[in-house]
């Protein structure tokens, strides 16, 4: 596609791009009216360099892993997770995904999707990545033998903290779609959610966010909406712990993982009435930064044997971090989370959580142990609550012209 500059109303006067000779009206003012503002006698500063715009980054969508897990996380995610409709077979899903990875390759390289109806909308890729999760239904449908799905590809066991509503638990397909723009993600869905509908109903959408791109050094380590900086401890793309934690080894999911995601009702008003220091010892972590109860900096190693001058852990026993912590290094997970802020109803002035997103090479060896612990005892358990619950085998990636779940379904 080419792009003839015209004139646009509102765009550069023929005087102003013989004054600037700049690309764009808003530049060439700059410069007219940077000149008449330079006192005799001064140099006119120099033009400064464009901006290099965050809009315009992309990541791969073709690869050996599907992008969106390993990747830097982007400020915004939407999560739609759909139901297969009856119909629905293993030829019909071969096309459903073909259909899709089509469409998500073009979309995260800034093309417009095939039948897009708003093509202007797709130029601005952000670093858009789409990542397929697919649930137990979908893999009975797509599988010809009865040994396909992996055994932890089910609803998780119950815990007693929980208070699941169906409305956000569960699903089929899964569509995660994260960006740095959320209007990127707006249109990125809408077009994939076109491509799906004769072949399934949308179940729930569930989106999340972080802070905006740019607003903060890339690398930076979340916080939630407690405050709390989350992700400290956590597997590192790129690493070998990473590589044998997260990305499963055999069969058809080798180079995919699991995806547990937690929607985490945290009760904002009763935090309210909580002083800093008990909202630190919830975690055994500093709010300013981070940094364990026992040290100074965020990644500190915390010192769990360390007591105060009356005998108490410094890190109490009961604190989240603790809790989560296992002896057995090979129960890692990899979280990868997002915000998420709802209105709020009645007298109360929020309904917001965590979207709780993990990556796992098996869910039932990593995050299953994980997870009982803290149901058993966390101090955050107070102030926190799952209200939603699924789990998803997110298949590998696959190389231009393929698509993601052609090592099931081909
Ligand atoms: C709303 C719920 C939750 C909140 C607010 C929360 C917050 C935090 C915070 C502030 C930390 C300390 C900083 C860090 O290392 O990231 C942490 C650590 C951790 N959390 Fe959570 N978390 C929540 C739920 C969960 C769940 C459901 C799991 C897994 C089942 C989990 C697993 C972990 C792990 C593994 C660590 C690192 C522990 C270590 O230091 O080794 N968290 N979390």
């Amino acid at each position: 596609m080419t792009d003839t500059p015209r004139r646009r109303p509102g765009g550069p006067t023929r005087r102003q791009l013989l004054l600037g000779g700049a690309v764009a009206g808003v530049g060439a003012a700059a410069a007219v009216g940077a000149d008449a503002l330079t006192r005799p006698g001064e140099r006119p500063a120099a033009d400064p360099a464009p901006e290099p715009l965050a809009g315009a980054g992309t990541v791969p969508f073709h690869g050996a892993h599907q992008a969106g897990v390993a990747t830097a996380p982007q400020a915004h995610v939407s999560l739609v997770a759909l139901d297969l409709l009856d119909g629905t077979d293993r030829d019909a899903l071969r096309r459903l995904m073909q259909l899709l990875s089509d469409d998500a390759a073009r979309l995260t390289q800034g093309v417009a999707a095939l039948a897009d109806s708003e093509p202007e909308l797709a130029v601005v890729p952000a670093h858009l990545t789409v990542t397929f999760g697919f649930g137990p239904e979908l893999v009975r449908r797509a599988a010809t033998g009865s040994d396909a799905a992996p055994s932890w590809l089910r609803p998780l066991p119950p815990f007693t903290i929980d208070r699941l509503d169906p409305a956000w638990s569960d699903g089929d397909l899964l569509l995660q779609i994260a960006s740095d723009d959320p209007m990127t993600v707006a249109h990125a869905q809408r077009m994939l959610l076109k491509d799906t509908r004769s072949f399934a109903t949308v179940r729930w959408t569930q989106a999340g966010f972080r802070r905006a791109r740019g607003s903060e050094a890339s690398g930076t380590t979340m916080r939630n909406l407690f405050g709390q900086i989350d992700g400290t401890v956590n597997l590192e793309p790129g690493t070998p712990d990473f590589e044998d934690l997260v990305w499963v080894r055999d069969g058809w999911l080798a180079g995919g993982t699991s995806l547990v995601l937690r929607r985490i009702h945290m009760d904002l008003d009763k935090w309210d009435r909580l002083d800093r220091g008990g909202r630190e010892q919830s975690v055994g972590r500093y709010l300013s930064n981070g940094a364990p109860l026992t040290g100074t900096h965020e990644h500190d190693e915390p010192d769990f044997t360390a007591t105060s001058r009356i005998g108490f852990p410094v890190i109490p026993e009961f604190s989240h971090m603790r809790r989560a912590r296992s002896e057995d290094t090979s129960q890692r997970i990899f979280r990868r989370g997002y915000n998420y802020d709802d209105a709020p109803s009645g007298d109360r002035v929020s309904s917001s959580g965590l979207l709780f997103v993990s990556y796992q090479a098996d869910v039932d060896a990593q995050f299953v142990p994980l997870q009982r612990r803290l149901d058993e005892l966390d101090l955050l358990n107070e102030w926190t609550t799952p209200v939603g619950s699924a789990v998803f085998a997110i298949p590998p990636g696959c190389a231009e012209g393929g698509y993601v779940g052609e090592t099931i379904l081909a």
